[in-house]
């Protein structure tokens, strides 16, 4: 009988990593939503951009639309943690629904900077993605004032009023290297240019970019458990193909695809702040399937962010 040995493999689990404060406030708000009187339950576009939140709060009932001329008169809708353009509200509102705001407190802070700044006269500058739903949102606080800017290469072809009066703001999700290279070359453009007092990319997409970035450097292969259209996860697996590693987005743990295994002794595993801890554990018990392995979780900070629940669903 021949005997192959099998490749002992070690996983390093980036930490922080999975659900953030402002994704679980979000898919609360929906679970309390549906435990009240007001059935059923619409929410405007996907809560957080995971399939698999999705799926399963569509099981218990929440009927998930793009739009809000797809909610009847009268009904119950939740805005998502992306957040909404006050136009949404408006029209919301004129239509007599029930609204209850799941928007994540930190996009909702970024907000209201948009209107601050566009406010005092400025261009408002966004560094963001194109046709990300909370691009969409904050641009809509004062689409006449603000620009969206995506790179570097955006900033040279930036017409403005007054160079004088520049101020920016950025998507909550995006790389924090890359938006340093943009705010210089905007900084380099407007030498006046002002911005919010603190950095607008959250602290759970920090977090997990130096987690996903300490793992990365000690392994041959990253995986990030998240959506294609989640914007914190798609730019995990970037960073870490930046630090030099192979990385693969994974919805679950049946998009492994063992030829990645061939080779890589060290794994390093994240997942986004959409994506479910489940998933993680699923996506280690099925890499156990193809030998031994070793489990060490690499703690790059702690976090003890809470929200409170927005008064519509509190107890
Ligand atoms: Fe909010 Fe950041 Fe999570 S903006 S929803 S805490 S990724």
């Amino acid at each position: 009988v021949q005997v192959q040995a099998q490749v002992q493999r070690t996983v390093l689990l980036a930490a922080p990593r999975s659900f953030c404060a402002g994704v679980e406030r979000a898919i609360e708000v929906v679970e309390r939503t549906l435990a009240g009187a007001d059935r059923p339950v619409y929410v405007r576009k996907q809560i957080v951009h995971n399939r698999h939140v999705v799926a399963d709060l569509e099981t218990r009932g929440a009927v998930f639309v793009e739009e809000l001329d797809e909610v009847p008169d009268g009904a119950t809708v939740v805005f998502s943690a992306h957040g909404v353009a006050p136009q949404v509200r408006a029209d919301a509102s004129a239509r007599g629904l029930r609204v209850v705001d799941a928007t994540c407190p930190l996009v909702t802070k970024v907000h209201a900077e948009a209107r601050r700044f566009a406010g005092r006269g400025d261009t408002v500058v966004l560094v963001g993605h194109a046709g990300h739903e909370e691009v969409d949102g904050t641009l809509g606080e004062a689409p006449d004032r603000m620009v969206l800017v995506e790179s570097a290469a955006d900033v040279a072809a930036l017409r403005v009023d007054d160079p004088g009066r520049v101020s920016y703001l950025t998507q909550t999700t995006l790389a924090v290297d890359e938006v340093g290279e943009v705010v210089d070359a905007l900084r380099d453009r407007f030498p006046a240019l002002r911005g919010p007092g603190s950095d607008d990319i959250c602290y759970a997409t920090t977090n997990r970019q130096e987690a996903v970035a300490a793992v990365a450097r000690d392994a041959d292969l990253v995986l990030v458990v998240g959506s294609a259209n989640s914007s914190n996860s798609v730019r995990l697996v970037e960073l870490a193909r930046r630090l030099g590693t192979p990385a693969h987005l994974i919805d679950d743990a049946s998009e492994l695809d063992p030829a990645w295994l061939a080779g890589a002794r060290v794994i390093g595993l994240s997942a986004g702040a959409s994506a479910p801890p489940r998933l993680v554990e699923e996506v280690i018990a099925a890499l156990r399937e193809h030998g031994p392995l070793t489990v060490r979780e690499r703690r790059v900070a702690a976090e003890h962010q809470q929200f409170a629940l927005p008064s519509t669903v509190r107890p």
